[in-house]
Parts: structure tokens; sequence; C-alpha cells
């Protein structure tokens, strides 16, 4: 059986700015937390760093076209925060802002509407030197510079996205210190946590002041989808709802409820008594959502740690050693996964995605979803022809789109979904050695090459109709 998509469905491509830009030192870009990090001997691996990265700062050009080859009817990319506004405050950059108008006005005179995030966690130096997210002053910087965006770009953008995974943001980089700026301090990540959602707020309102109450605004999340490792287990049952509480509700309840869930706050009772929520947080982070972006990769496991089963609480998946980032869960751990893995070793369950999008749909009937990030790192060779033969990756898309389209059959209201990554990138801690990307990058030469899977994915973007 096939399936087909709905009329409008947007058929989009991801990427963000640190991951590809490159330029690093170029026509007055500022220093970012991930130049900083990356420059840190021992953060990533070999020492990888995003000075040159796919060098998109200069093939703008070039990956606009290919975008268009792809046929995709979006592009999620993201603005760099000290390439237009170097340490986060004050005057703007002209020529970092010229850069983003050229690119906008290239897409658009290419059909193809650009979905824009703010932060893709690039945060201005100056700003972490003065405490970063932790510190409630950067999320009014943060909504400055989403009204200058808002003047700067206008009507260019078709979608606002304010913030890219923002647990990434607080629990990454603040609790585990495996994403910049490598902080382990499980307090200020809660405290990172309310601010991100706070400047999402403070942000949505500026945006819309700026540009009309109608302006589309969004966010992404990286919501997890956790499953007890033995489900007639209630203290298994316990755990998966835990990391669903730190994982997830700690966005989606000041984002969607209005409020933080009170087991929440017992859990984390010990570690902060979270002054950071003022007095009218709650009313002002809880803007409408126009669309909220789902990213979505695998599923985990958790069983609760007995007494005779010690060790450090379980990373999750991400990082060896490091803390962990799941603040408040010492008692919680993730199991290695059994079935089929990527190459990050993410196990492949698409039915994840359809629960994750169902059970969105009927805790907050009607809102609009949308899949801003899915794909897949697998371990790619060129053949002889010099193209990668990816048949992993476009079974990895090819499931998971269905399950997209199960979840809409079932009533979801999914506008879109955009494959991660358009091309072979920066991929944070781990450097170049993964690649996501529908088209490769040689990194010798910075030529691109559509992967088969680039083929694959223009041609359902063509038709809207995912061959059974
Ligand atoms: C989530 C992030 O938004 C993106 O930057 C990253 O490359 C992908 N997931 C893959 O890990």
């Amino acid at each position: 059986m096939s399936t087909t998509f709905p009329d409008g469905f947007l058929w989009g491509a991801a990427t963000a700015a640190y991951q590809i830009e490159g330029a690093a030192h170029e026509d007055g870009r500022g220093r970012s937390i991930w130049d900083d990090f990356a420059h840190t001997p021992g953060r990533t691996r070999d020492g990888d760093t995003g000075d040159v990265a796919t060098d998109h700062y200069h093939r703008w050009r070039e990956d606009v076209a290919l975008l268009r080859e792809l046929g995709v009817g979006a592009y999620r990319l993201s603005i760099s925060w000290p390439r237009v506004q170097p340490g986060g405050r004050g005057a703007l950059n002209p020529a970092g802002v010229t850069f983003y108008t050229d690119l906008l006005d290239e897409l658009r005179a290419a059909g193809i509407a650009p979905v824009v995030t703010l932060y893709h966690w690039d945060l201005p130096s100056e700003l972490e030197a003065a405490g970063g997210w932790a510190n409630r002053e950067t999320a009014y910087a943060f909504a400055d510079y989403a009204r200058a965006m808002a003047r700067a770009l206008g009507d260019r953008v078709a979608v606002w996205t304010t913030l890219n995974e923002p647990w990434c943001t607080a629990f990454l980089g603040y609790a585990s210190g495996v994403h910049a700026p490598g902080r382990t301090d499980p307090a200020a990540a809660l405290a990172a946590a309310h601010h991100l959602t706070l400047a999402h707020g403070l942000a949505t309102v500026a945006i819309r002041e700026e540009l009309g109450q109608e302006t589309q605004v969004s966010i992404a999340l990286n919501l997890h989808v956790t499953r007890p490792a033995d489900p007639e287990n209630l203290a298994d049952l316990a755990a998966a709802h835990e990391v669903d509480l730190v994982g997830n509700h700690v966005f989606l309840g000041p984002l969607l409820d209005g409020s933080y869930p009170i087991e929440l706050r017992e859990l984390t009772r010990d570690l902060t008594d979270a002054a950071f929520v003022q007095p009218g947080d709650l009313h002002l982070i809880r803007q409408r959502i126009d669309v909220l972006g789902v990213n979505f990769y695998s599923t985990s496991y958790v069983r609760r740690r007995t007494a005779d089963a010690p060790g450090a609480a379980g990373s999750g998946g991400h990082g060896d050693g490091a803390a962990s980032p799941w603040v408040g869960l010492d008692d919680v751990e993730f199991l290695p996964p059994t079935g089929p893995t990527t190459a990050m070793g993410w196990n492949i369950e698409p039915a994840g995605l359809y629960e994750l999008l169902t059970a969105l749909d009927n805790a907050y009937e009607g809102l609009p979803l949308m899949v801003t990030e899915n794909g897949a790192a697998f371990e790619d060779v060129p053949g002889p022809d010099g193209v990668v033969h990816d048949a992993e990756r476009t079974d990895y898309l090819r499931r998971h789109i269905a399950e997209v389209g199960r979840a809409i059959a079932d009533g979801a209201d999914v506008r879109g979904y955009f494959a991660w990554s358009f091309l072979d990138n920066f991929e944070w801690a781990h450097g170049y050695a993964k690649r996501f990307g529908l088209v490769r990058v040689d990194y010798d030469t910075l030529r691109r090459t559509p992967k088969d899977s680039a083929r694959w994915y223009a041609e359902l973007a063509r038709t809207g109709r995912l061959p059974a």
C-alpha cells in the first residue's frame, strides 16, 4: 500500500550554521561557544572544528541550486548569532546580515520556503562569559537579537523557529558537558532550561510585534521516546516516566501547559530551589506556537537501577564516561541498544516517531506538528562511480516517513518533514566522522555529490507519494 501525503505537505531538508558555514573568521563574524569548545583539545573527535566545515558561506549559490535539484519545497537553516551580532549585543554586522538576506532571496527565487532557526547552539562567547544560558540576561539578549532579525529579514522567512533542541543546549551543554560550553553543573542546566523557554517566549513576542501577530513561530524539540525495559515492572515504568518529565515536560510544560509538572519539581528539589522561575514567566513563555517542530532519531529503553547494580547514571547515548545529562535521575539506567543501529550507535525504531506524533496530537489537540529533523549517519563509502549507494539511509528514511504517513492517517496534523541533513557536515563532538547528508561532501575538495538517498528523496518530494 502506498502512502500519499496531503497537498501542501512540506518536503524539506535541514542544516545548521556552525555545522556547514565555515568562514569562522571572515567578514566580521564574532566567536561562539562552539568555536571555543571545538578549539579546546579533547572536546571533539580528532580536534575537528567548524572553521571551514562545508564552506557553505562561499558556496551557498551552488547549494541552493542543489536544493532546487532535490526538489524540496522548504529548507531549514539557522542563523549564526555571532555572525550577525558579534558579541551577542548591540550593533549588527552588515556583512553577516547581507549573507542571510542574499541566501533567503535566492531560496525564495528558487521557490523554496525558508524555515529559519534563530538559535542552533552557537551562543556568542561574550554571553557565555557572563554566565551563558544559566544567566537570565541571556534570554533578554536573545529577544533583542530575534527582534533585530525580524526587522532585517522580515517576510523573507516563512516560519521562524526560535530554538533548536533546547534540551541539548541545557543538558548536554551545562550538565553532561559533551556539548559547548562543556559545563557539568546540574543546577545551571535546570536554570538554562528555564531561561531557554523564557527566551523563546520573549523572542516570539518580539517577532510578532515587528512583523504582525500572524507571523508563524515555532520551536524544535528533541522529544524522547523512552520505553521501560520491562513493561510489567512498575519501577521500570516509573523510570521511563521520569525521563519523560526531565527530557520532555521540562519544555512542554512551560511552553504548552503554562506550568511545570509538580513531579519534575520534586525530582529536582535537591538540585535547585527553582528561584529562576520568576512571577509572570510562565504566562510569558506560553505563546501561541503555530507549529511544533519535532526532531526524531531513535528511542531508548530504561530501567530502575537496583542497589546491587551500582555505577554512573546512563548517558543516554551521549558520550561515554561523561557526567549524565539526566539531572535528578541517578537511579535510571539507559540500556545499550539491542537491535539494528546507525553509525551513531542509536537504535532504529521508526514506530517511535508514530507514537510521538500521535501522543502529541492527543495531548495537545489540534496542535500543528512538523518533523523538523529525521535522518541517519551510516558508514558511507563512495562506489567506483564516486556515488554513495546508501540503501540503508534510504531505508531508514522510507520507514520513518511511512510512520509520519500513518500518524497523519490517524488524525495528527503533521505539516512537513525535513531530512537531516541536506549535506554531510560537522556533527558536533563527533566532528566530520559521522555523515548524515543526502549529499556527500568530500572534505578534501569540498565537492558535493548527491547520494542515492538524495535521488530517492527528490522523487518523493516531486510526487508526494511514498511507494510501498
Ligand atoms: C540534532 C541536531 O539538531 C543536529 O544539529 C544534529 O546534527 C543532529 N541532531 C544529528 O545528531
